[in-house]
């Protein structure tokens, strides 16, 4: 089996992914988000590439049972119900609704991923369980890391080393340069990944945001069981049926 990492969103090429399995990470924070979304009872969670497409969607959904969720540099779009800090997904707030989700980096990578076989969505918090259900799979798999404005983000790389650190710990896989690095990378930050995330030039940036607590929660490993799938365009938890 193939393993491929893609370190920016821009280098993906949607055309080679339909028969392989697809990982999108984002850790700061679109992936952690996600994770804790799902956990807390949303209904699904739909990637928008774009401001006015999330827009047109909630009006298609209809503004009672969908909310509008993301940022744009790291801050709550304007009118819209949620921005993108984990804390903000509690289940009082997003149980049972769907919710339209439009961020920099990470709900763009998953639109760019879309055209795979399957694509989950994973980080440190929902790592075991994701990795877990990639390991019952015998696709080749391509690691799409969100990066930052299609820049290379060191906390992307370095989970997804974590990612092919376990599946060579499983047997032999045939790895490209990328995933080779992000192995390396991960190697040296796996014993304090908090400390990672603060030298990272996007965790730096919400530290100054005042989204330091955000990182320690980003940076918890398997602190969540839940595995989100993409199914029809639509990110929901995975229930093993
Ligand atoms: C993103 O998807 O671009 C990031 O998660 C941005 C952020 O909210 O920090």
């Amino acid at each position: 089996m193939r393993i491929e990492l893609i370190f920016t969103p821009n280098e993906v090429k949607e055309e080679e992914l339909k028969d392989r399995t697809v990982l999108v990470i984002d850790v700061l924070r679109a992936s952690t988000t996600i994770a804790y979304a799902l956990h807390n009872g949303c209904k699904g969670i739909i990637p928008a590439n774009s401001i006015d497409g999330a827009i047109e969607l909630s009006k298609k959904i209809g503004r009672d049972s969908a909310l509008l969720c993301g940022e744009r540099e790291g801050i709550k779009i304007e009118g819209f119900d949620l921005g993108n800090s984990p804390f903000e997904y509690e289940a009082e707030k997003i149980k049972d609704k769907t919710l339209i989700f439009a961020t920099t980096n990470g709900s763009k990578a998953i639109v760019k991923g879309s055209n795979a076989n399957s694509l989950i969505v994973g980080s440190f918090v929902n790592f075991q369980s994701t990795f877990d259900h990639l390991s019952s799979s015998s696709n080749d798999l391509a690691i799409i890391c969100s990066g930052k404005l299609d820049q290379f983000a060191i906390e992307d790389a370095v989970c997804g080393g974590l990612y092919v650190s376990s599946f060579l710990k499983e047997g032999e896989y045939q790895l490209n340069d990328a995933a080779f690095a992000a192995l390396k990378l991960y190697e040296g930050y796996k014993n304090n990944l908090l400390e990672m995330l603060k030298k990272s030039s996007h965790g730096r940036y919400l530290i100054e945001l005042g989204f330091e607590k955000d990182l320690y929660i980003c940076a918890e490993l398997n602190s969540l069981k839940v595995v989100p799938v993409l199914d029809q365009g639509k990110l929901v938890s995975y229930n093993g049926s």
